[in-house]
């Protein structure tokens, strides 16, 4: 039995992480529930009613070694993290941001869930790392990776929940809801996060990430990624290349062991992917010793949720 409290617990991946938890029958101890404009709401959590609180009232409680998972904005983590770890020194804080990727593990449970140890600060990956990474972390292991290139095709709940507020509004011809440079309706935008250098803020994490989470700095890796005019789901178009020229078949008895990867030669359906922790992959074919995939995953649920309830279960 423990204490969790849920930074963010209004918003998309909170929401998503709730109702995983919801259908689990954890035990919990005390839940608490953080969140800012929605202070004072009410969620229902297995036939209870639990008021949003805010994050100085979370602070006050008396909870004993409490699992704090921040579902927020960088700037949220990087500006209370530490309040929880002075109020709480024996706490875990699991954090869905970016914000301690570069200095914490990246945790996948399934994959490198050794690497945790005595580390009570977890970092969660980016949904598209998350993803890419349950398909390649298990070849990587029998035939080392040389050359990964993607292009990502990302919905709008990957921006939160003011992403699928934008995309509603522009269908009901209201163009005043605004995150992105563009419309996103009926539209395709190559640039998700801040660009430098040719290169976005998506694009750096994801090629940042995997080479600490596949431990190899050299690994030669590039990506593309597009928001496109979808509610929820991710998808990947993947190249990459082995040492030793991997086969298909080698592939599909490595991967036919991951729970939750499904190899298909149907088209993938994300009315059939929106919250499981299922990755469809699709279109698994070579082409002049490159692997080609298509790889389909509910980003909310198997991209961000999913990945902090297993590492909750292995902290509980
Ligand atoms: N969406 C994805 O696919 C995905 C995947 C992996 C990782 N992530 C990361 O997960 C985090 C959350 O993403 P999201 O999509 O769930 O965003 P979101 O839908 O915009 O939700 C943001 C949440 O943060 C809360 N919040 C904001 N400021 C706060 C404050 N000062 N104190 C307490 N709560 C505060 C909001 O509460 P109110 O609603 O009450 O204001 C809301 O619950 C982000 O860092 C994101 O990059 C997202």
């Amino acid at each position: 039995m423990k204490d969790i409290i849920i930074i963010g617990a209004t918003g998309l991946v909170g929401n998503t992480l709730l109702n995983i938890l919801e259908k689990n029958e954890f035990e919990i101890n005390n839940l608490i529930l953080v969140g800012n404009k929605n202070i004072g709401n009410i969620i229902k959590f297995q036939k209870k009613d639990y008021k949003i609180i805010s994050l100085e009232s979370s602070l006050q409680l008396n909870l004993i070694n409490p699992i704090i998972i921040f579902c927020t904005q960088t700037f949220v983590v990087k500006q209370n993290y530490q309040k929880y770890l002075n109020k709480f020194p024996n706490c875990y804080v699991i954090d869905n941001s970016s914000y301690f990727r570069q200095t914490y593990s990246i945790i996948i449970p399934p994959l490198n869930f050794h690497l945790l140890q005595n580390q009570h600060i977890i970092s969660n990956p980016n949904c598209v790392t998350a993803g890419l990474m349950m398909m390649l972390y298990p070849i990587n292991k029998n035939d080392k990776i040389t050359k990964i290139r993607i292009t990502s095709f990302q919905s709008v709940s990957g921006s939160g929940h003011l992403g699928q507020k934008q995309l509603i509004s522009e269908q009901n011809m209201n163009y005043s809801n605004k995150i992105y440079k563009k419309q996103i309706y009926n539209n395709v935008i190559p640039e998700i996060g801040e660009i430098m250098n040719d290169i976005t803020e998506e694009e750096q994490k994801i090629i940042y990430e995997s080479k600490k989470i596949l431990n190899n700095q050299e690994i030669d890796i590039y990506a593309t990624c597009v928001r496109i005019p979808v509610m929820s789901c991710h998808s990947i178009s993947l190249e990459f290349k082995t040492v030793n020229n991997i086969s298909i078949d080698e592939i599909k008895q490595i991967l036919v062991n991951v729970k939750t990867i499904k190899i298909t030669e149907e088209l993938p359906d994300y009315n059939l992917i929106v919250n499981t922790p299922d990755i469809i992959i699709t279109r698994l074919r070579k082409h002049n010793n490159s692997v080609f995939a298509f790889i389909s995953f509910d980003n909310l649920y198997r991209g961000a949720a999913y990945n902090v309830y297993e590492i909750i279960k292995l902290l509980l």
